[in-house]
C-alpha cells in the first residue's frame, strides 16, 4: 500500500474509532454517498461553520444571512439551467441529471420537486426580499449554510464526494464594472478563511478553470484545489456568475430583480461573485492538515494539530486518580465552572493520565488540565500543551481566563 493510501486509511479509521464520522445507516450495510457525523465530528462541523460566519458575516457589515427551504418551486431549477444542464455523462454515453427528484403532495395533485443541488438557488430567489427588507447598498452579499443533494454517479473518497452535502455559499452582488476588483478581494478572503480553520497553505493550489470547462453560469472560475491523500482535488470554488441568475429568474418569474441606484435612480441587474465551500471537503482538508505523527517522550504518537478555533474539544479535565473522592470532587467542581465559560470541555477519568493524554492528542484537544494532590493544598492545576507536551501550573481561580488567552493565541 502506498504511503498516501495508508494515511487516508488511518484518518478514516481514526474518524470512526473516535467518533468523528460514521458510515451512514451502517447497521443496514450503509447507503452509498452518505455519512453521519459523530459527537466530535458534529462539533468540528459547527466550529468550521462558526468560523465561516465569523469571517464572512460577523467581521464585516455587508453580508445578510438567510436560511431558505430545501424544497423549492421546480421553476427555480428550470430557470437556473439545472433541469436541462445539471448532468454527468454515463458510461453508456447518455447524460444523467444528478438532481434528486421527489414529489410533493398526494395522489393526482402530487408535483415533482427537486432537492436543491446548490444552496445558491435559495439566495437568488430571496434577493428581492432582502433588498426590500434592508435596502442594502451595493456591493452586498447574501450568505447561507445548508444541505444540498446530488445524485453523484460514483460517490467516493470518504466524505469527498457525497450525495448529501452541505454548502457554505455567498452570492455577492456588485456593480458590473467592479466585478474584477471584487473577485480579487474574495480570492484573498477564500485563502484567509482556509488559514483561519488550519488548512495547510502549502497544500492549496489555484486552478483557473478554462473556457468550456466552467459551469454554464460562469464567466470566470477559480477552483481552489487541495492535496488530499488521494490526489489534488477541488476543495472550493470562486465564480463570477455575471447577471445570469438574477436575469434568468426575473424572466421566468416575471418579477423584477433589479437594483435601483439610490443616487441616480437608475435600475440595473447586479452581477454576482460567488465563493462556494463544501463543508465535507473543508472538514476533510482540516483533518488532513491536522493529522500529525511524531515522537514525544520516546513514544510515537498520532495527534490532530487542530487550530483551537476548530478543535471539537478545547480542553479536557482529569482528576489524577479516579478512586480518590477528594480529587474527583475538586475536579468536578473545576470542570463544572469551566464548562460555563467554555462549553466544548470534556471530562476524562479513564485509565492512567498518560493514556488520557494520548487519547486527547488523538482527537486534537489543545489542553489537558489535571487536578492532583497539590490542587487540594494551593488551588493550582497543571495545564498540558498538546503540541509540546509541556505542562505549567496555574491558579484554578484564573483557569478560565488563562485558557481563553491560550486558545486565542
Ligand atoms: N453554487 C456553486 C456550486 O454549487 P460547485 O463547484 O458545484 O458550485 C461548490 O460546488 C462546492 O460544493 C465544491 O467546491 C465542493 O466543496 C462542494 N461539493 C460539490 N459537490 C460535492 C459532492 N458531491 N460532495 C461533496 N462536496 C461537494
Amino acid at each position: 500500500m502506498a504511503d498516501h493510501e495508508r494515511v487516508m486509511e488511518k484518518i478514516v479509521s481514526l474518524c470512526k474509532r473516535r467518533g468523528f464520522v460514521y458510515q451512514g445507516s451502517e447497521i443496514y450495510g450503509g447507503l452509498a454517498g452518505t455519512w453521519d457525523y459523530g459527537p466530535l465530528g458534529a462539533e468540528l462541523v459547527d466550529n468550521i461553520k462558526n468560523c465561516w460566519w465569523k469571517k464572512f458575516l460577523y467581521d464585516r457589515e455587508d453580508i445578510y444571512k438567510i436560511n431558505a427551504a430545501i424544497l423549492m418551486n421546480p421553476g427555480v431549477w428550470e430557470a437556473s439551467g439545472h433541469v436541462s444542464g445539471f448532468a454527468d455523462p454515463l458510461a453508456s454515453g447518455k447524460l444523467f441529471n444528478t438532481m434528486f427528484k421527489t414529489s410533493a403532495g398526494a395522489g393526482e395533485d402530487a408535483a415533482t420537486v427537486y432537492l436543491r443541488p446548490e444552496t445558491a438557488g435559495g439566495i437568488f430567489v430571496n434577493f428581492k426580499n432582502v433588498v426590500d427588507s434592508f435596502h442594502p447598498k451595493l456591493p452586498f452579499g447574501i450568505g447561507q449554510i445548508g444541505k444540498a443533494f446530488r445524485n453523484e454517479i460514483a460517490p467516493r473518497d470518504f466524505i469527498f464526494r457525497v450525495r448529501e452535502l452541505e454548502q457554505m455559499e455567498i452570492e455577492y452582488f456588485v456593480r458590473p464594472e467592479e466585478w474584477e476588483q471584487k473577485f480579487e478581494e474574495w480570492r484573498r478572503g477564500v485563502h484567509e478563511f482556509m488559514e483561519m480553520v488550519g488548512i495547510a497553505k502549502k497544500s492549496v493550489h489555484e486552478l483557473e478553470v478554462l473556457d468550456g470547462e466552467r459551469a454554464h453560469y460562469s464567466k470566470r472560475t477559480i477552483d481552489f484545489e487541495f492535496d488530499f491523500p488521494f490526489g489534488r482535488k477541488e476543495l472550493c470554488g470562486l465564480a463570477y456568475r455575471t447577471d445570469f441568475d438574477l436575469s434568468a429568474h426575473e424572466k421566468a418569474s416575471t418579477v423584477e430583480l433589479k437594483y435601483q441606484d439610490p443616487d441616480t435612480n437608475k435600475k440595473f441587474t447586479p452581477h454576482v461573485i460567488e465563493p462556494s465551500f463544501g463543508v465535507e471537503r473543508t472538514f476533510l482538508a482540516v483533518l488532513v492538515s491536522a493529522y500529525t505523527e511524531d515522537t514525544l517522550g520516546g513514544e510515537t504518537r498520532v495527534y490532530l494539530k487542530f487550530k483551537p478555533s476548530v478543535a471539537p474539544i478545547k480542553a479536557a479535565v482529569f482528576p489524577l486518580l479516579k478512586n480518590k473522592p477528594e480529587l474527583v470532587n475538586k475536579a468536578r467542581e473545576i470542570y463544572t465552572e469551566l464548562k460555563k465559560d467554555i462549553p466544548q470541555i470534556m471530562w476524562d477519568d479513564n485509565g492512567n493520565v498518560g493514556k488520557r493524554y494520548r487519547r486527547q492528542d488523538e482527537i486534537g484537544t489543545p489542553y489537558c488540565i489535571t487536578i492532583d494532590f497539590q490542587t487540594l493544598e494551593d488551588n493550582t492545576v497543571t495545564i498540558r500543551d498538546r503540541d509540546t507536551g509541556e505542562q505549567e501550573r496555574v491558579s484554578a481561580a484564573d483557569l478560565s481566563t488563562t485558557l481563553w488567552k491560550n486558545l486565542k493565541t
